[in-house]
């Protein structure tokens, strides 16, 4: 039985924000080690060396409180934010919610967050330890310029980011999602990379799940032409799969086991729409070595979780890993870079 299995009980009985900031404080109270991970996971994408394709997403470490002790906990990433450019508080709580019997959470969190400053400060104290932590970076709710908030947020983090995260699909601000369409998001990545410093980090464009297939094709085609560097499919989904928790019917981003298929199929649509021109970026559902390699070989070069994290603990990075390796072998790869779109002959 592992640690984990007899502290959740006691986690899940407190209510999931305060359950959160005590797991968070207790990780960030473990001494920091270095983790080596095997060199048959490690993966190139936009010119950074990911020493495994299994990392933390955004919304965990909003405020870039404990990156160093997540890449400990064996994740080959982490992103932190989404920070915006002010401090904001976020949505009234409750705005969290654990659908236990789905493997499931709701959140209406809205962006709370210290600000960028704050983050930045605490990612200049981190600079040169060793581990890739990209920056998650969002708008002010009340902000009357949102796209002039990215791209102060793009040339204001860039400095302390191996890679930043355009974020357009939160649920959870009000008319942010907007940004997808088409004319509004070619001029936003026309802004943000005007932004970006000479030499500045890759950036990667964040995507919800619920798009239509003429969405699909014209966020491709926009990024593509724009010179993103990556796409992470996917946010959380307004959509409600069938669920059996009590919590069924609370207003926010549904994520965990039941946004899985959605994610799965949504990564299958940008692959089929970028012809495999940018790499794509998993997250949705993630919970075993199975799930990521299955992301894998529909095309992903890395992946990212959340909510399995909740329901499985802190050993889980280094489990998918060891199931992840288990399974190219299985498949006669000698790497996970042969995996990569294997799906696909
Ligand atoms: C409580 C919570 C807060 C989140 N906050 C953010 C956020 O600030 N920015 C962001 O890009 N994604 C955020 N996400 C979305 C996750 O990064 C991820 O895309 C999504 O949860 C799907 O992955 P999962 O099923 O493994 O959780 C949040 C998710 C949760 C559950």
């Amino acid at each position: 039985m592992s640690l984990y299995s007899l502290a959740r009980p006691l986690l899940f009985a407190l209510e999931p924000e305060q359950a959160h900031h005590l797991a968070f404080a207790a990780l960030k109270a473990m001494p920091a080690r270095a983790v080596r991970h095997d060199p048959a996971l490690a993966v190139e994408v936009a010119g950074l060396n990911f020493p495994s394709p299994i990392g933390l997403a955004a919304g965990l470490d909003k405020d870039a409180v404990a990156p160093d002790a997540f890449l400990a906990l064996g994740f080959g990433f982490v992103e932190v934010g989404t920070v915006t450019p002010l401090p904001q508080v976020g949505n009234p709580r409750p705005r969290l919610f654990r659908l236990v019997e789905d493997e499931a959470i709701i959140n209406r969190m809205g962006f709370n967050n210290q600000g960028q400053a704050a983050a930045l400060e605490r990612l200049r104290a981190r600079a040169g330890r060793p581990g890739i932590v990209g920056v998650n970076i969002g708008a002010n709710k009340d902000a009357t310029d949102r796209v002039a908030d990215y791209a102060a947020g793009v040339a204001r983090m860039a400095p302390v980011a191996d890679y930043l995260t355009v974020n357009i699909s939160s649920p959870n601000t009000p008319g942010l999602r907007a940004l997808q369409d088409a004319g509004a998001l070619d001029a936003l990545l026309e802004a943000v990379m005007v932004a970006r410093p000479a030499g500045g980090p890759p950036v990667f464009l964040k995507v919800a799940p619920d798009l239509e297939a003429a969405d699909v094709d014209d966020i491709s085609r926009i990024a593509i032409a724009r010179g993103i560097d990556a796409l992470i499919v996917s946010n959380t989904t307004i959509s409600r799969p069938s669920l059996r928790s009590a919590h069924a019917c609370q207003s926010g981003g549904l994520s965990g086991a039941p946004l899985k298929g959605l994610a799965l199929q949504k990564l299958r649509d940008f692959r089929a729409a970028t012809g495999g021109k940018l790499p794509l970026i998993a997250a949705g559902g993630i919970a075993s070595g199975a799930d990521a390699y299955a992301r894998i070989k529909a095309g992903a070069s890395l992946v990212q979780l959340y909510s399995a994290l909740i329901y499985h603990g802190s050993s889980l990075p280094r489990r998918i890993e060891s199931e992840l390796l288990s399974l190219i072998r299985s498949e006669g790869h000698q790497s996970i870079r042969s995996a990569i779109a294997s799906d696909y002959p």
